[in-house]
């Protein structure tokens, strides 16, 4: 109990937050709005794809539930020729899937009118695509930061406006601002991205002292409930909320929000990943950390998002493909191009996400849970211990990797009550009896294992036995650092 409330002193993390859960809802409007799945798809990564490359994203992202990709783009000059082999292929999916821009204002020029008339082209071009995403009858265009770009004129509102000159856009961009300044941009906004909401990113290694942290670790498996309830908190969708005038979800009291619902239109995306770890050195792009994303982070954000979808209009999947921050659910491809991410993408396939994503998603858009037809457990883990130390490698440990825990997560998805056993060799084991639906278990990791489930019943053969192949995590020396998953699911 000592150690619980140094905990929250040096956190922060007041118990009201604990308290607040479970979440209760408030009721945002008597017609629900059609729900929709994104996943953020770079193009920046997608150099040597043919045709047949984004008809094979559309088809497999389609059975997992995402009803669009959000196609980043840079500033590579060639990648308006993938943009216009993406709707193509979108098209000839003869499917309703859809695609919208976001446009990477990280590194896409916004100071001059010409900058506006880029962005404009883009937008024109697609605006009656018979592929094109569109919300309220408008073509839906996004981005990735942007909220000091003004184009050349003299204030951010105008020069966004003068990007659309007149085109009725469905403007809703993830500007890294405070939310209660939205209101200061004018009306150029029509809803906002929480990019960052996907993760727990207030939670640091700094904010925790890694001793408290350590005894933390060590009275319990994993984190605190305190922290797990943390973990794809609804405080930043309700921060965004509120910066939109929308009724918040009501984490803290069963109250209606005295928020009046704006009469535009306006559209709240919220965000869900799987996982976050760069590792770039200062040589490259600097990029060298994790966001925490264990404790099943990417069932438990999605299961909130759900709780609050009155709120929610839109979740966007971060990502389809971005392999250098490690968030990827879709395959890496022969056609693929990776940002020299190699060292910690290759061998580290993510599509066992997408069984969870499909559950999820579907459960998103419907408001009810689908049923769940066949056994199912997908599990997954770092390849070394957080304190095994590199031989060579030139990039230190990723900053917050005293956060992680040295764990198998794993979901089991069972149509009926089952035993579930996880594994990682014969002296490493532990059996759950499980209820039909959706669990959350995970073992501790040991040297030298693999990763392994089964489910059984009495009298019945084993409806999953399945581990990973090429997988050895490994304690005290390794010869580079990766806190990337490796991720496995049964058939
Ligand atoms: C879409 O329909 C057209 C016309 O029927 C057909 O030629 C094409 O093969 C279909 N595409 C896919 C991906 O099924
Ligand atoms: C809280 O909200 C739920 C869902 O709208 C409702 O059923 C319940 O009666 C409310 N409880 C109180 C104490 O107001
Ligand atoms: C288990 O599998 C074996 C071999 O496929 C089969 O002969 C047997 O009938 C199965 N038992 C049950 C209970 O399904």
């Amino acid at each position: 109990m000592f150690v619980l409330i140094s905990f929250f002193l040096l956190t922060g993390l007041m118990p009201s937050i604990v308290s607040s859960y479970p979440i209760r809802l408030a009721k945002r409007d008597v017609n629900p709005r059609t729900k929709f799945v994104v996943a953020h798809h770079m193009v920046g990564n997608t150099y040597p794809y043919i045709l047949q490359d984004w008809l094979d994203d559309i088809s497999q992202a389609q059975a997992a539930g995402i009803d669009a990709f959000v196609l980043n783009i840079g500033s590579d000059p060639w990648q308006s020729a993938r943009v216009a082999d993406a709707y193509t292929a979108a098209q000839q999916s003869n499917t309703s899937f859809k695609l919208f821009i976001s446009f990477d204002m990280s590194v896409l020029p916004c100071a001059s009118s010409s900058d506006a008339g880029a962005i404009r082209q883009y937008i024109t071009t697609y605006a009656s695509h018979p592929a094109q995403f569109t919300y309220n009858g408008k073509p839906f265009a996004s981005t990735f930061s942007g909220s000091s770009c003004t184009f050349g004129t003299g204030s951010v509102a105008t020069g966004w406006q003068s990007v659309f000159a007149g085109t009725p856009v469905q403007f809703v961009p993830s500007f890294f601002m405070d939310p209660t300044q939205f209101s200061t941009l004018g009306n150029i906004m029509n809803g906002a991205l929480n990019w960052n909401g996907a993760w727990p990113i207030s939670l640091t290694a700094a904010s925790i002292s890694r001793s408290i942290f350590g005894m933390m670790q060590s009275i319990v498996p994993s984190l605190p409930s305190s922290i797990l309830k943390t973990l794809g908190s609804l405080e930043t969708d309700n921060q965004y909320l509120a910066g939109l005038g929308l009724p918040t979800t009501n984490v803290a009291t069963n109250a209606s929000s005295s928020l009046s619902k704006r009469s535009d239109g306006s559209v709240y995306m919220a965000t869900v990943s799987p996982w976050f770890f760069t590792h770039y050195g200062p040589d490259t792009y600097n990029k060298n950390w994790i966001y925490l994303a264990d404790d099943h982070l990417y069932a438990r954000r999605w299961e909130n998002l759900i709780a609050a979808r009155d709120s929610i209009d839109i979740v966007q999947l971060l990502t389809w493909n971005d392999f250098g921050e490690s968030h990827y659910v879709g395959p890496v491809r022969p056609h693929s191009a990776q940002p020299n991410s190699q060292a910690w993408v290759d061998g580290y396939d993510h599509q066992g996400w997408l069984p969870l994503t499909s559950y999820y998603a579907a459960a998103f858009k419907s408001g009810s849970y689908p049923a769940i037809t066949k056994d199912q457990v997908v599990m997954w883990a770092r390849p070394h211990s957080k304190n095994a130390v590199a031989t060579s490698d030139n990039v230190p440990k990723p900053t917050n990797w005293e956060l992680t825990s040295d764990t198998l997560w794993a979901i089991a998805l069972l149509t009926s009550p089952a035993t579930v056993t996880l594994s990682t060799c014969p002296s490493n084991s532990r059996t759950f009896s499980l209820p039909a639906g959706v669990s959350k278990i995970s073992i501790p990791l040991q040297s030298g294992g693999n990763l392994h489930a089964v489910v059984s019943r009495p009298g019945q053969n084993n409806t999953v036995d399945v581990q990973s192949s090429g997988y050895t995590y490994q304690e005290g020396s390794v010869p580079t650092y990766n806190f990337n998953a490796f991720v496995v699911a049964s058939e």
